[in-house]
C-alpha cells in the first residue's frame, strides 16, 4: 500500500457529491461546497473527502504525505467527454480564409477542411501521431483536465482508422491523462468514395466497427449526422452495427441543421447527443425526456463565429447537460476547459455552478464513468485540481490564462505550475 495523500485547508472544496446519475435541471447548481474541507487519497482511490475533521479522523491521515490548498479551491480533474486530438499539424489556411469570409464548402474547395486533415493523418506515422497527442496531454492535464474522450474520424478507412485508434491506445496507456477512444469512422465520406457514399457507410458498419471491437481500441462509436454528411437513416445503421458490436453510442447532433439527431439519441439509449447548435423544442423535449447527456462544445461556435447552442432552455426543461472542448484543428483548437467555463457563462448564461458541473460531473456520465469519476466522494478516482482561486466563480470569472496550480491523477501529482509549491 503506498502512502496517502492528504490535500487540505482548501478555501472551498468542491466535491459534487450526489445521487448516481447524470445531474439534470436544478441539480446542477449543487456543488457539494465545503469550506476548509479536505481529500484523502491513497492508492489511487478517496478514501474520504469533505469536512476536515471527519477526513483528519482516518487512521490513513496520520503519515500521509500534505498538501496544502491554503486559500485555493479544490475540485475534480475536469472530465472532457468530446475531442478530435488526432490530427496531424493546424489548419491554419482555412483560419485565414474562413476569416476573409470564405464558408465551409469553399475552403473545401480549397483543398481544406475534414479531408485535408484526413491527407495528413494518413500520410503520418503512428510514431508522429503519438508525438503529437502526448504534447496535446501534457496541455490538458496543465489546463486541469484528468480524463479526455478522444476520437479517431481523420483515416476514414480501415487501416487510417485503426492507427489512429492504437495512438489513442499507447498514449493513454502510458498516461498519465486518461483516454477514452471512440471511433467515428462515419465523420466524413473519403474523396475516394466521394461518388459511393454507400459503400462507404457499408465499410463503416460491416468492417470498421467489428474490427475496432475485436481489437478492443474503442468504447465508443460516433457519427457526424448532418447535412452533407450522414442522413438520419446512416446514423440509425452506424447506432444498429454498433450494439451489435457491443460499443457505446455517442451523435454528432443538429450541429448544422435541425435534423431529428437528438430524437434518434435518445430513442437509442446513446450516452450524449453533442453540438445541438439548431436543438429546437423537439430535440429539447426528447433529451430532457431521456438518459442521453446534452454535450455542449462551444468553443467551436466561438471559434467559428456562430450562434451558440440552447443551453438554457436544455437545463431549465431538465436536461442533463455536460461542457466540453471538442478539440480539433478545424472548428476549436482549444483545450483549455477554463476557456470553454468562460464561454458556457458569458455567452450561454449557465451559473458557475452549473459550468463546473457539466464539466466535471456531467462529462463524467457522458462517458459512461458517472460512477468512479466526476466528484470527490470515498470510493472515486483521486482525480483532482488545485485552481488558482479562492472562490469557485473565479474559475469562470477570469478568462484566457490557465488556473490549474497542482493537477492529481489518481492521487499522482501529474502538473505543478511553475513556482507553486504546496
Ligand atoms: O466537431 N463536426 C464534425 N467534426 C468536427 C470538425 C472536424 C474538422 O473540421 O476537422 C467538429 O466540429
Ligand atoms: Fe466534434
Amino acid at each position: 500500500m503506498s502512502p496517502a495523500v492528504l490535500i487540505q485547508n482548501s478555501s472551498q472544496l468542491l466535491t459534487f457529491a450526489g445521487e448516481d446519475h447524470p445531474r439534470r435541471g436544478k441539480e446542477m447548481s449543487s456543488l457539494g461546497l465545503v469550506r476548509q474541507g479536505a481529500v484523502l487519497i491513497q492508492d489511487g482511490k478517496i478514501l474520504a473527502a469533505g469536512v476536515k475533521e471527519l477526513v483528519l479522523s482516518r487512521p490513513e491521515a496520520k503519515c500521509a504525505e500534505v498538501i496544502d490548498a491554503k486559500g485555493k479551491v479544490v475540485l475534480p480533474g475536469f472530465v472532457d467527454s468530446h475531442s478530435h486530438p488526432v490530427f496531424a499539424g493546424p489548419r491554419l489556411a482555412d483560419f485565414e480564409g474562413r476569416l476573409q469570409g470564405l464558408g465551409y464548402a469553399e475552403l473545401a474547395g480549397r483543398g481544406g477542411g475534414i479531408l485535408s486533415t484526413v491527407h495528413g493523418v494518413r500520410q503520418a506515422t503512428e510514431a508522429q501521431l503519438a508525438a503529437g497527442l502526448r504534447l496535446s496531454a501534457r496541455r490538458f492535464l496543465e489546463a486541469g483536465t484528468t480524463t479526455l474522450e478522444a476520437k479517431s474520424g481523420y483515416g476514414l478507412d480501415l487501416e487510417s482508422e485503426l492507427k489512429i485508434l492504437r495512438v489513442i491506445r499507447t498514449v493513454g496507456a502510458e498516461g498519465p491523462l486518461e483516454l477514452v477512444p471512440t471511433f467515428i469512422g462515419a465523420h466524413a465520406v473519403p474523396a475516394e468514395l466521394k461518388d459511393r457514399p454507400e459503400e462507404y457507410l457499408r465499410r463503416v458498419c460491416e468492417d470498421m466497427i467489428p474490427a475496432a471491437a475485436r481489437e478492443k481500441l474503442a468504447s465508443f462509436v460516433d457519427v457526424f449526422c448532418d447535412q452533407g454528411y450522414f442522413s438520419l437513416e446512416d446514423a440509425r445503421r452506424v447506432f444498429e452495427a454498433s450494439s451489435r458490436a457491443g460499443l457505446g453510442l455517442k451523435i454528432h447532433a443538429e450541429q448544422l441543421s435541425r435534423s431529428g439527431a437528438s430524437r434518434l439519441a435518445a430513442e437509442a439509449g446513446a450516452a450524449s447527443a453533442d453540438h445541438l447548435d439548431f436543438a429546437g423544442p423537439e430535440a429539447i423535449g426528447a433529451l430532457a425526456a431521456g438518459g442521453t447527456v446534452a454535450c455542449l462544445v462551444p468553443g467551436s461556435n466561438y471559434f467559428l463565429g456562430k450562434p451558440y447552442p440552447p443551453a438554457r432552455a436544455l437545463i431549465d426543461a431538465g436536461a442533463a447537460v455536460a461542457l466540453a472542448t471538442d478539440f480539433n484543428p478545424g472548428t476549436c483548437p482549444c483545450w483549455d476547459m477554463r476557456m470553454i467555463l468562460s464561454i458556457a457563462t458569458t455567452q450561454m448564461r449557465l451559473s458557475p455552478a452549473e459550468a463546473l458541473c457539466a464539466a466535471t460531473v456531467n462529462g463524467a456520465w457522458a462517458l459512461g464513468l458517472g460512477k468512479t469519476h466526476g466528484t470527490l466522494e470515498a470510493g472515486r478516482r483521486g482525480d483532482l485540481v488545485i485552481y488558482d482561486a479562492e472562490d469557485y466563480r473565479e474559475i469562470p470569472y477570469y478568462f484566457g490564462s490557465g488556473g490549474a496550480l497542482l493537477t492529481l491523477k489518481g492521487g499522482q501529482v501529474v502538473h505543478r505550475a511553475a513556482g507553486f509549491l504546496p
